[in-house]
Protein backbone atom coordinates (compact mmCIF):
# COMPACT_ATOMS: atom_id res chain seq x y z
CA UNK A 1 0.00 0.00 0.00
CA UNK A 2 0.97 3.53 -0.54
CA UNK A 3 2.07 5.68 2.13
CA UNK A 4 0.72 8.96 2.34
CA UNK A 5 3.16 11.66 1.66
CA UNK A 6 4.37 13.67 4.89
CA UNK A 7 5.53 17.10 4.11
CA UNK A 8 6.65 17.71 7.72
CA UNK A 9 9.25 14.88 6.14
CA UNK A 10 10.84 17.13 3.77
CA UNK A 11 10.96 20.25 5.34
CA UNK A 12 13.93 19.57 7.77
CA UNK A 13 15.36 19.72 4.36
CA UNK A 14 15.13 23.39 3.68
CA UNK A 15 17.00 25.29 6.01
CA UNK A 16 15.18 28.70 5.28
CA UNK A 17 12.16 27.22 6.47
CA UNK A 18 13.56 27.40 10.48
CA UNK A 19 13.68 31.14 9.77
CA UNK A 20 12.21 33.67 11.97
CA UNK A 21 10.79 36.70 10.40
CA UNK A 22 9.24 39.25 12.88
CA UNK A 23 9.47 36.80 16.00
CA UNK A 24 6.88 34.29 14.07
CA UNK A 25 8.09 30.92 12.60
CA UNK A 26 8.30 31.81 8.66
CA UNK A 27 5.28 30.27 6.50
CA UNK A 28 6.19 30.54 2.97
CA UNK A 29 3.66 30.81 0.56
CA UNK A 30 5.13 32.61 -2.25
CA UNK A 31 6.15 29.66 -4.44
CA UNK A 32 4.82 30.36 -7.51
CA UNK A 33 7.27 33.66 -7.54
CA UNK A 34 9.96 31.52 -6.35
CA UNK A 35 10.21 28.04 -4.54
CA UNK A 36 12.58 27.70 -1.57
CA UNK A 37 16.19 25.25 -2.25
CA UNK A 38 16.55 21.84 -0.02
CA UNK A 39 20.31 21.43 1.18
CA UNK A 40 21.39 19.12 -1.47
CA UNK A 41 20.74 21.75 -4.17
CA UNK A 42 22.76 24.75 -2.11
CA UNK A 43 25.57 21.60 -1.42
CA UNK A 44 26.02 21.08 -4.96
CA UNK A 45 26.61 24.85 -5.70
CA UNK A 46 29.19 24.84 -2.72
CA UNK A 47 30.66 21.89 -3.89
CA UNK A 48 31.19 22.86 -7.44
CA UNK A 49 33.06 25.96 -6.28
CA UNK A 50 35.00 24.30 -3.73
CA UNK A 51 36.38 21.29 -5.55
CA UNK A 52 35.91 20.77 -9.38
CA UNK A 53 34.88 24.75 -10.62
CA UNK A 54 36.70 24.97 -14.38
CA UNK A 55 35.16 26.05 -17.69
CA UNK A 56 33.31 23.00 -19.57
CA UNK A 57 33.58 21.60 -23.16
CA UNK A 58 37.17 23.47 -23.15
CA UNK A 59 39.58 21.51 -21.29
CA UNK A 60 41.55 18.51 -20.87
CA UNK A 61 42.58 18.71 -17.23
CA UNK A 62 40.49 16.65 -14.72
CA UNK A 63 38.93 19.79 -13.40
CA UNK A 64 37.53 20.53 -16.89
CA UNK A 65 36.37 17.00 -17.53
CA UNK A 66 34.76 16.61 -14.28
CA UNK A 67 33.21 19.62 -14.66
CA UNK A 68 31.67 18.91 -18.42
CA UNK A 69 30.75 15.66 -16.78
CA UNK A 70 28.78 17.27 -14.05
CA UNK A 71 26.82 19.57 -16.42
CA UNK A 72 26.04 17.36 -19.12
CA UNK A 73 24.82 14.90 -16.78
CA UNK A 74 22.51 17.68 -15.46
CA UNK A 75 21.68 17.99 -18.94
CA UNK A 76 20.40 14.35 -19.37
CA UNK A 77 18.01 14.53 -15.82
CA UNK A 78 16.19 17.39 -17.04
CA UNK A 79 16.07 15.68 -20.69
CA UNK A 80 14.69 12.83 -18.57
CA UNK A 81 12.20 14.92 -16.32
CA UNK A 82 9.93 15.92 -19.43
CA UNK A 83 10.49 13.10 -21.63
CA UNK A 84 12.60 14.60 -23.86
CA UNK A 85 16.40 13.83 -25.27
CA UNK A 86 19.51 15.82 -23.99
CA UNK A 87 20.12 17.11 -28.16
CA UNK A 88 16.52 18.76 -27.33
CA UNK A 89 17.05 20.65 -23.87
CA UNK A 90 18.63 24.04 -23.84
CA UNK A 91 19.93 26.07 -21.00
CA UNK A 92 18.86 29.18 -20.17
CA UNK A 93 18.50 32.15 -18.35
CA UNK A 94 14.89 31.97 -17.38
CA UNK A 95 11.30 31.34 -18.71
CA UNK A 96 11.36 34.61 -20.66
CA UNK A 97 14.90 34.30 -21.99
CA UNK A 98 13.48 30.63 -23.81
CA UNK A 99 10.22 32.16 -24.86
CA UNK A 100 12.02 34.83 -26.90
CA UNK A 101 14.48 32.63 -28.29
CA UNK A 102 11.33 31.10 -29.62
CA UNK A 103 9.65 34.07 -30.46
CA UNK A 104 12.63 35.00 -32.41
CA UNK A 105 13.46 31.75 -34.16
CA UNK A 106 9.53 31.36 -35.46
CA UNK A 107 10.23 34.82 -36.99
CA UNK A 108 10.72 33.73 -40.99
CA UNK A 109 7.40 31.09 -39.99
CA UNK A 110 5.05 34.06 -39.59
CA UNK A 111 4.15 36.48 -42.42
CA UNK A 112 1.25 39.87 -42.52
CA UNK A 113 -2.15 37.64 -42.23
CA UNK A 114 -1.25 35.05 -40.22
CA UNK A 115 -2.31 34.85 -36.40
CA UNK A 116 -0.80 34.33 -33.27
CA UNK A 117 -3.18 33.06 -30.54
CA UNK A 118 -2.43 33.31 -26.57
CA UNK A 119 -4.47 33.30 -24.05
CA UNK A 120 -5.96 36.72 -21.95
CA UNK A 121 -4.02 34.79 -18.95
CA UNK A 122 -0.47 34.87 -20.01
CA UNK A 123 1.95 36.53 -17.80
CA UNK A 124 4.39 39.15 -18.87
CA UNK A 125 7.11 36.63 -20.23
CA UNK A 126 4.32 34.51 -22.70
CA UNK A 127 2.77 37.90 -23.99
CA UNK A 128 5.18 40.50 -24.93
CA UNK A 129 7.11 38.45 -27.33
CA UNK A 130 4.40 37.44 -29.07
CA UNK A 131 3.18 41.13 -29.61
CA UNK A 132 6.52 42.14 -30.47
CA UNK A 133 6.70 39.29 -32.66
CA UNK A 134 2.93 40.70 -33.84
CA UNK A 135 4.39 44.09 -34.39
CA UNK A 136 7.77 42.99 -36.55
CA UNK A 137 5.72 40.76 -39.10
CA UNK A 138 2.13 42.32 -39.49
CA UNK A 139 0.32 39.44 -38.12
CA UNK A 140 -2.45 39.59 -35.69
CA UNK A 141 -2.60 38.67 -31.80
CA UNK A 142 -5.51 36.72 -30.93
CA UNK A 143 -6.56 35.99 -27.27
CA UNK A 144 -8.49 32.95 -26.00
CA UNK A 145 -11.01 33.88 -24.02
CA UNK A 146 -12.10 32.35 -20.45
CA UNK A 147 -14.66 32.74 -17.72
CA UNK A 148 -14.93 34.33 -14.34
CA UNK A 149 -13.17 31.56 -13.45
CA UNK A 150 -10.53 31.10 -15.40
CA UNK A 151 -11.52 27.83 -17.51
CA UNK A 152 -10.55 28.32 -20.74
CA UNK A 153 -13.51 28.88 -23.03
CA UNK A 154 -12.77 25.68 -26.15
CA UNK A 155 -15.80 27.09 -28.41
CA UNK A 156 -14.18 29.96 -28.49
CA UNK A 157 -10.86 28.34 -29.27
CA UNK A 158 -12.12 26.70 -32.18
CA UNK A 159 -13.43 30.26 -33.84
CA UNK A 160 -9.93 31.72 -32.78
CA UNK A 161 -7.63 28.51 -34.20
CA UNK A 162 -7.89 28.19 -37.56
CA UNK A 163 -5.27 27.36 -40.85
CA UNK A 164 -3.59 30.85 -40.47
CA UNK A 165 -3.18 30.46 -36.86
CA UNK A 166 1.09 29.85 -36.74
CA UNK A 167 1.46 29.54 -33.47
CA UNK A 168 -0.34 28.78 -30.20
CA UNK A 169 1.24 29.99 -26.87
CA UNK A 170 -0.01 29.17 -23.84
CA UNK A 171 0.49 28.55 -20.25
CA UNK A 172 0.21 25.35 -19.16
CA UNK A 173 -0.94 27.03 -15.58
CA UNK A 174 -1.85 29.97 -14.30
CA UNK A 175 0.58 31.89 -11.54
CA UNK A 176 -2.55 34.11 -10.90
CA UNK A 177 -5.75 32.13 -11.35
CA UNK A 178 -4.40 28.47 -10.81
CA UNK A 179 -6.15 26.62 -13.44
CA UNK A 180 -4.62 24.33 -15.64
CA UNK A 181 -5.24 24.84 -19.11
CA UNK A 182 -6.64 21.67 -21.27
CA UNK A 183 -3.56 21.32 -23.56
CA UNK A 184 -4.37 18.81 -25.05
CA UNK A 185 -7.29 19.63 -26.53
CA UNK A 186 -6.38 22.85 -27.97
CA UNK A 187 -3.33 20.54 -29.44
CA UNK A 188 -6.29 18.87 -31.25
CA UNK A 189 -7.86 22.16 -32.60
CA UNK A 190 -4.47 23.27 -34.07
CA UNK A 191 -3.06 19.73 -35.39
CA UNK A 192 -4.22 20.21 -38.64
CA UNK A 193 -3.44 23.70 -39.45
CA UNK A 194 0.41 22.73 -38.41
CA UNK A 195 0.41 25.27 -35.88
CA UNK A 196 2.97 25.28 -33.81
CA UNK A 197 2.19 24.77 -30.01
CA UNK A 198 4.52 27.15 -27.36
CA UNK A 199 4.29 26.26 -23.82
CA UNK A 200 4.89 28.00 -20.88
CA UNK A 201 5.38 25.65 -18.08
CA UNK A 202 6.62 27.83 -15.82
CA UNK A 203 4.07 27.01 -13.42
CA UNK A 204 3.12 23.61 -14.17
CA UNK A 205 7.36 21.61 -14.20
CA UNK A 206 8.04 22.25 -10.50
CA UNK A 207 4.50 20.69 -9.69
CA UNK A 208 3.64 18.08 -12.17
CA UNK A 209 4.55 15.46 -14.44
CA UNK A 210 5.19 17.36 -17.51
CA UNK A 211 5.90 14.67 -20.20
CA UNK A 212 6.15 16.85 -24.26
CA UNK A 213 5.58 13.87 -26.24
CA UNK A 214 2.24 13.68 -24.41
CA UNK A 215 1.48 16.89 -24.66
CA UNK A 216 3.05 16.80 -28.33
CA UNK A 217 4.40 20.21 -27.68
CA UNK A 218 6.96 21.86 -30.07
CA UNK A 219 8.20 24.01 -27.40
CA UNK A 220 8.03 24.11 -23.69
CA UNK A 221 9.97 26.67 -21.33
CA UNK A 222 10.39 26.35 -17.73
CA UNK A 223 12.56 28.24 -14.89
CA UNK A 224 14.88 26.19 -11.95
CA UNK A 225 14.14 28.67 -9.46
CA UNK A 226 10.36 27.59 -9.49
CA UNK A 227 11.27 24.03 -8.82
CA UNK A 228 13.84 24.22 -6.23
CA UNK A 229 16.57 24.61 -8.07
CA UNK A 230 18.95 28.22 -8.55
CA UNK A 231 18.06 31.58 -9.67
CA UNK A 232 19.31 32.92 -13.08
CA UNK A 233 18.89 29.24 -15.11
CA UNK A 234 15.82 27.94 -17.30
CA UNK A 235 15.30 25.66 -19.55
CA UNK A 236 14.04 25.38 -22.98
CA UNK A 237 12.54 22.09 -24.64
CA UNK A 238 12.50 22.49 -28.38
CA UNK A 239 11.53 19.41 -31.25
CA UNK A 240 15.07 18.35 -32.62
CA UNK A 241 14.03 19.01 -36.09
CA UNK A 242 12.20 22.78 -34.87
CA UNK A 243 15.74 23.61 -33.40
CA UNK A 244 17.82 22.45 -36.35
CA UNK A 245 15.94 25.10 -38.45
CA UNK A 246 15.71 27.62 -36.40
CA UNK A 247 18.51 30.19 -36.67
CA UNK A 248 20.35 30.88 -33.24
CA UNK A 249 19.71 33.75 -30.77
CA UNK A 250 23.25 34.55 -29.27
CA UNK A 251 26.43 34.66 -31.21
CA UNK A 252 29.86 33.41 -29.97
CA UNK A 253 31.80 30.45 -28.16
CA UNK A 254 30.56 27.31 -27.79
CA UNK A 255 27.58 27.87 -30.52
CA UNK A 256 29.98 27.62 -33.38
CA UNK A 257 31.76 24.21 -35.07
CA UNK A 258 34.18 26.64 -37.13
CA UNK A 259 34.89 30.15 -37.94
CA UNK A 260 36.96 31.96 -40.51
CA UNK A 261 37.63 35.41 -40.86
CA UNK A 262 34.22 35.86 -43.22
CA UNK A 263 32.02 33.31 -41.51
CA UNK A 264 31.15 31.05 -39.10
CA UNK A 265 28.89 27.54 -38.53
CA UNK A 266 26.67 26.80 -36.31
CA UNK A 267 27.48 23.65 -33.89
CA UNK A 268 25.26 20.66 -32.82
CA UNK A 269 22.44 20.63 -31.22
CA UNK A 270 21.88 21.99 -28.24
CA UNK A 271 24.89 23.84 -28.51
CA UNK A 272 23.98 26.07 -30.93
CA UNK A 273 21.84 28.00 -28.91
CA UNK A 274 24.13 27.86 -26.06
CA UNK A 275 26.54 31.19 -26.93
CA UNK A 276 29.76 31.45 -24.59
CA UNK A 277 30.73 29.96 -21.19
CA UNK A 278 27.75 28.76 -19.76
CA UNK A 279 25.59 29.15 -16.14
CA UNK A 280 27.69 25.75 -15.50
CA UNK A 281 26.84 26.19 -11.29
CA UNK A 282 23.66 26.57 -11.63
CA UNK A 283 23.36 23.83 -14.26
CA UNK A 284 24.27 20.91 -11.93
CA UNK A 285 22.31 22.56 -8.74
CA UNK A 286 19.03 21.78 -11.19
CA UNK A 287 20.03 18.51 -11.69
CA UNK A 288 20.49 18.22 -8.25
CA UNK A 289 16.86 19.90 -7.67
CA UNK A 290 15.58 17.33 -10.49
CA UNK A 291 17.01 14.57 -8.08
CA UNK A 292 15.47 15.90 -5.28
CA UNK A 293 11.96 16.01 -6.77
CA UNK A 294 12.68 12.61 -8.39
CA UNK A 295 12.95 11.04 -4.87
CA UNK A 296 10.04 12.01 -3.71
CA UNK A 297 7.95 11.78 -7.07
CA UNK A 298 6.35 14.12 -8.81
CA UNK A 299 2.76 12.77 -8.39
CA UNK A 300 3.26 12.89 -4.54
CA UNK A 301 4.05 16.50 -4.66
CA UNK A 302 0.98 16.98 -6.88
CA UNK A 303 -1.32 14.93 -4.86
CA UNK A 304 -0.20 16.77 -1.50
CA UNK A 305 -0.81 20.01 -3.18
CA UNK A 306 -4.34 19.51 -4.37
CA UNK A 307 -4.77 17.97 -0.90
CA UNK A 308 -3.69 21.55 0.94
CA UNK A 309 -5.56 23.38 -2.10
CA UNK A 310 -8.93 21.91 -1.31
CA UNK A 311 -8.16 22.33 2.14
CA UNK A 312 -7.34 26.02 2.27
CA UNK A 313 -10.52 26.53 -0.59
CA UNK A 314 -12.47 25.38 2.51
CA UNK A 315 -10.94 27.08 5.09
CA UNK A 316 -11.31 30.31 2.60
CA UNK A 317 -15.36 30.15 2.96
CA UNK A 318 -14.86 30.29 7.06
CA UNK A 319 -13.84 34.33 5.75
CA UNK A 320 -15.27 37.46 5.21
CA UNK A 321 -14.96 39.54 2.71
CA UNK A 322 -12.24 37.77 1.04
CA UNK A 323 -13.10 37.14 -2.72
CA UNK A 324 -11.13 34.38 -4.56
CA UNK A 325 -9.80 35.04 -8.06
CA UNK A 326 -9.85 31.42 -10.12
CA UNK A 327 -11.58 28.92 -9.62
CA UNK A 328 -13.55 27.63 -6.02
CA UNK A 329 -13.16 24.05 -7.22
CA UNK A 330 -9.72 21.94 -7.57
CA UNK A 331 -10.59 20.21 -10.28
CA UNK A 332 -7.75 21.02 -12.68
CA UNK A 333 -6.21 23.30 -10.85
CA UNK A 334 -2.48 23.88 -9.05
CA UNK A 335 -1.76 25.22 -5.31
CA UNK A 336 -1.96 28.87 -6.36
CA UNK A 337 -4.51 30.63 -4.42
CA UNK A 338 -5.40 34.54 -5.11
CA UNK A 339 -7.33 36.51 -3.92
CA UNK A 340 -8.82 40.32 -2.72
CA UNK A 341 -10.85 41.90 0.29
CA UNK A 342 -14.11 43.47 -0.59
CA UNK A 343 -12.10 46.31 1.79
CA UNK A 344 -8.57 46.05 2.02
CA UNK A 345 -5.82 46.75 -0.12
CA UNK A 346 -3.83 43.65 -1.06
CA UNK A 347 -0.63 45.31 -0.45
CA UNK A 348 -2.10 46.02 3.62
CA UNK A 349 -3.03 42.30 3.30
CA UNK A 350 0.50 41.49 2.54
CA UNK A 351 2.27 43.58 4.74
CA UNK A 352 -0.15 42.69 7.99
CA UNK A 353 0.44 38.52 7.39
CA UNK A 354 4.17 39.37 7.18
CA UNK A 355 4.06 41.04 10.74
CA UNK A 356 2.97 37.03 11.21
CA UNK A 357 5.80 35.40 9.37
CA UNK A 358 4.11 35.03 6.52
CA UNK A 359 5.28 35.49 3.61
CA UNK A 360 2.61 35.63 0.24
CA UNK A 361 2.72 37.94 -3.02
CA UNK A 362 0.82 40.94 -3.61
CA UNK A 363 0.66 42.98 -6.83
CA UNK A 364 -0.12 42.32 -10.95
CA UNK A 365 1.76 39.11 -10.72
CA UNK A 366 3.69 39.60 -14.02
CA UNK A 367 0.15 39.42 -15.29
CA UNK A 368 -1.02 43.48 -15.73
CA UNK A 369 -3.65 42.69 -18.42
CA UNK A 370 -5.46 39.63 -16.90
CA UNK A 371 -5.78 41.22 -13.08
CA UNK A 372 -6.55 44.35 -14.60
CA UNK A 373 -9.35 42.26 -16.34
CA UNK A 374 -10.91 41.44 -13.40
CA UNK A 375 -11.53 45.26 -12.48
CA UNK A 376 -8.61 45.62 -9.62
CA UNK A 377 -5.38 46.81 -9.57
CA UNK A 378 -3.56 43.88 -7.50
CA UNK A 379 -4.18 41.10 -5.48
CA UNK A 380 -2.58 39.34 -2.93
CA UNK A 381 -1.40 35.55 -3.93
CA UNK A 382 -1.10 32.52 -1.17
CA UNK A 383 1.12 29.69 -3.64
CA UNK A 384 2.01 26.43 -2.05
CA UNK A 385 4.83 23.86 -2.39
CA UNK A 386 5.93 20.22 -1.26
CA UNK A 387 6.83 21.55 1.91
CA UNK A 388 3.84 23.18 2.78
CA UNK A 389 1.57 21.86 5.19
CA UNK A 390 -2.04 21.77 6.50
CA UNK A 391 -1.07 23.49 10.15
CA UNK A 392 0.41 26.70 8.03
CA UNK A 393 -2.84 27.02 6.22
CA UNK A 394 -4.56 27.38 9.50
CA UNK A 395 -2.50 30.19 10.22
CA UNK A 396 -2.15 31.90 7.51
CA UNK A 397 -6.24 31.62 6.94
CA UNK A 398 -6.04 32.73 11.11
CA UNK A 399 -3.93 35.74 9.97
CA UNK A 400 -6.46 36.95 7.22
CA UNK A 401 -9.47 36.88 9.80
CA UNK A 402 -7.22 38.98 11.83
CA UNK A 403 -5.98 41.42 9.06
CA UNK A 404 -10.43 41.86 8.80
CA UNK A 405 -10.07 42.73 12.81
CA UNK A 406 -7.68 45.01 12.78
CA UNK A 407 -8.92 47.22 9.88
CA UNK A 408 -12.31 46.90 11.76
CA UNK A 409 -10.94 48.89 14.23
CA UNK A 410 -10.75 51.84 12.37
N1 LIG B 1 5.78 35.02 -12.61
C1 LIG B 1 6.25 34.97 -11.26
C2 LIG B 1 5.14 35.06 -10.27
O1 LIG B 1 4.06 34.63 -10.56
C3 LIG B 1 7.34 35.91 -11.00
O2 LIG B 1 5.33 35.56 -9.18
Amino acid sequence: MKTKFDPNKVRKDFPVLDRVVNKNKLVYLDNAATSQKPKSVIDSLTQYYSSYNSNVHRGVHTLSVEATEAYENARVKLAEFIGSIPEEVIWTRNTSESINIVAYGLKNKVSAGDNIVISRMEHHSNLVPWQQLCNQTGASLRYLEHNLEGRIDLIDAKTKIDAKTKIIAITHMSNVLGVINPIKEIREMSKKFGTYLVLDGAQSVPHFKVNVNDLDCDFLSFSAHKMLGPTGIGLLYGKEELLNEMPPFYFGGDMISEVSYESAKWNDLPYKFEAGTPNIADAIATGTAVDYLNSVGMDNVFEHEEDITKYALEKFKELDGYNIIGPTDEDARGGVISFTHDKIHPHDIGEILDKFGIAIRTGHHCAMPLVRSYEIVAAARASFYLYNTKEEIDLFVDALGEVVAYFDKF
